[in-house]
């Protein structure tokens, strides 16, 4: 058992607790490799925003378990050789799947797990909740459960096609499981195909395609079940545009990427969201980076040369959604 209190990591509780009073919300930025994890860390240190670093089964099979238990103790380590003294630091599950690799991840230090039983029918879903909160508890790890259905990764069928949360079920799931957060579906989802074009209006003023409108009725009508409980929202990353025509213009084909406009995820930060889930805006920035300098030095070989421009972009990324989205930094001082 390798307790994630002794890696130098912290659960979720109390950063929470202090975003919903403080009306921010914490960044859960997934990684799979160094310059990702090099660059959240130095995003935060320098902003001094508390940070959850979160690892997909997927990304934690690409990075082998192992070392991705060593590179979190790492992030700590180079968090306080940077100057952070008492770095808030989270490692923890993204939508895990099952018992088993919830509990593989908290005998591994993990100090936070979700454990995502979403597709599952209700009554599944707690029962499978309650039995990982179960076994997390005893070692003060923290659990995030979900309800609702994104589109995207956790519905294969349709990119557009999701389940609302249901607010009359958020007080009983989250009393019978004992869940220390929930996420919820209100229109977001994965990946940077979120909307159609034919779903979108477009702004006579700029030019920009604006999605659907999110479905804050039903966030309200959650927080008004569970006042000043943790609500989490995946699928947040805003696919910003200048990425997307930097990968077209050298050579890539993402045609009508289209993403969750800031302001709307601003607003969600200063609500009982706590915790924004962003994974396909590193994704963009990393790959928009090193496609203009594979297309403007065809002769460069050496990783580094499109590596660590790819990382200085993504910590520029980092920080903007810590300064301008949630309202992080300076949080964790
Ligand atoms: O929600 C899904 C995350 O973006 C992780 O994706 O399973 O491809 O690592 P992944
Ligand atoms: P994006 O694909 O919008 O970055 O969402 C990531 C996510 O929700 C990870 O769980
Ligand atoms: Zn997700």
């Amino acid at each position: 058992m390798v307790s994630y209190k002794d890696l130098g990591l912290v659960n979720t509780r109390e950063m929470f607790a202090k975003a919903i009073k403080g009306g921010y919300a914490i960044p859960a930025f997934n990684f799979n490799n160094m310059e990702q994890l090099q660059a959240i860390i130095k995003a935060a240190t320098d902003e001094k925003s508390p940070v959850i670093l979160q690892v997909s089964k997927g990304a934690r099979n690409y990075a082998n378990a192992t070392l991705l238990r060593y590179m979190a103790q790492g992030a700590v380590a180079y968090a306080k050789e940077l100057g952070w003294e008492h770095p808030q630091i989270v490692l923890h599950l993204d939508h895990g799947d099952s018992f088993e690799l919830c509990k593989d991840c908290i005998d591994n230090g993990f100090s936070s797990v979700m454990i995502d039983g979403s597709h599952l029918p209700y009554e599944e879903n707690v029962a499978l909740t309650k039995k990982v909160v179960d076994y997390a508890h005893q070692y003060d790890v923290t659990v995030e459960g979900e309800l609702g259905v994104l589109a995207g990764v956790e519905d294969e069928v349709s990119s557009d096609h999701h389940t609302y949360t249901d607010p009359e079920e958020v007080i009983d799931f989250a009393t019978r499981t004992g869940c220390d957060s929930l996420a919820i579906s209100i229109g977001t989802s994965h990946g940077a195909y979120k909307f159609t074009p034919a779903q979108c209006t477009r702004d006579p003023k700029t030019g920009k395609l604006i999605p659907p409108p999110l479905a804050f009725e039903v966030l309200d009508a959650v927080m008004e079940k569970l006042p000043g409980f943790p609500i989490v929202l995946h699928g947040s990353s805003s696919v910003p545009q200048e990425y997307v025509d930097i990968i077209n213009a050298n050579g890539g084909k993402l045609p009508d990427a289209i993403g969750i406009p800031e302001e709307w995820l601003r607003k969600a930060a200063e609500s009982a969201v706590c915790k924004i889930n962003i994974d396909s805006d590193s994704r963009l920035a990393m790959t928009a980076t090193v496609r203009k300098v594979f297309n403007e030095k065809p002769g460069e070989f050496d990783p580094r040369k499109y590596l660590g421009p790819a990382r200085d972009e993504m910590e520029k990324l980092y920080k903007h959604k810590i300064v301008n989205v949630l309202g992080s930094n300076g949080k964790a001082e």
